[in-house]
């Protein structure tokens, strides 16, 4: 079994439509996975199964070399840390920065008991201090501005000191000097050898940050192509996930997709 994610002909059906349908995956300890898909392929849907929120329809599920189905989900996602658009949703307007990250520890959102360990709030401020957020420990998490909350989601996604950091479009809503900023902080967390295993969703070519490894492209709940990241990401791959003719090139690490005309 693969050491962080074993995924076997897993398939999510609600009613009569097919979410994930038979996903094979491999992840290993080390890995730097983006993933890339039309709007609806499932990328969010195979998130939520690699971090242990929800539970496939069929097949199996292997996540950091324990079995869904077979293993307390509770103690089993505080190894993963998750940050997507449906878990900031749910952190209180008032709540401030810093027990945005603190409470990762305990697996809530909401500050929702007083005394945390003085060790929990220090290793927040330190991840927010890495994360560029230290000054701004004390503001309502409301008040900040997009770029600002993707990365203090990051810092909560890395409180626990997780096995596994999922990320689900950490860079939508950014404007271009955020989403730069964003992209050499992933790339520099990429090449940090005691860093988790990284899964990164994006929708832009441009997002993918120098050091990823490996790449898996969706459409319609199923995998078109997955593999290592310059073997998968090529013009002909890319314009059958997104349906139409893509030019692809890629520069210094970086790449970007047009439409052949
Ligand atoms: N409970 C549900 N019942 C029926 N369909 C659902 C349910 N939840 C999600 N879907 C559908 O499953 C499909 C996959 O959703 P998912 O959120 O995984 O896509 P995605 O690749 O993350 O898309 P996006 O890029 O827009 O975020 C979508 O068509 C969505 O409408
Ligand atoms: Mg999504």
């Amino acid at each position: 079994m693969s050491d962080v994610l074993e995924l076997a002909a897993v398939s999510v059906v609600r009613g009569a439509k097919t979410l994930l349908d038979k996903v094979d995956w491999q992840v290993n300890e080390g890995e730097r996975w983006v993933i890339l898909g039309p709007n609806g392929a499932g990328k969010t849907t195979l998130l939520q199964v690699a971090a242990a929120r929800l539970h496939p329809t069929s097949g199996m599920a292997g996540i950091l070399e324990e079995v869904i189905g077979a293993v307390d989900v509770f103690e089993l996602r505080p190894r993963i840390g998750l940050s997507s658009a449906a878990l900031a949703n749910q952190i209180p307007e008032d709540e401030k920065v810093l027990n945005v990250v603190v409470t990762a520890a305990y697996g809530v959102t909401g500050r929702w008991r007083e005394g945390y360990e003085k060790a929990d709030e220090r290793r927040a401020f330190g991840l927010l201090n890495e994360w560029g957020m230290g000054p701004l420990l004390n503001r309502p998490f409301a008040s900040l501005s997009e770029g600002e909350r993707k990365r203090v989601q990051i810092a909560r996604a890395l409180m626990t000191d997780p096995e596994l950091l999922l990320l689900d479009e950490p860079g939508a809503g950014l404007d271009l000097a955020g989403r730069e900023d964003l992209v050499r902080r992933l790339s520099e967390l990429a090449r940090d050898e005691s860093a988790p295993a990284i899964v990164l969703v994006t929708h832009h070519l441009e997002e993918v940050p120098p050091g990823f490894t490996h790449a898996m492209l969706m459409r319609d709940g199923g995998v078109v192509a997955a593999g290592p990241l310059t073997e998968v990401l090529t013009a002909e791959n890319l314009s059958e996930t997104f349906g139409l003719p893509l030019a692809v090139s890629a520069n210094a690490g970086r790449y970007t997709a047009t439409a052949r005309h």
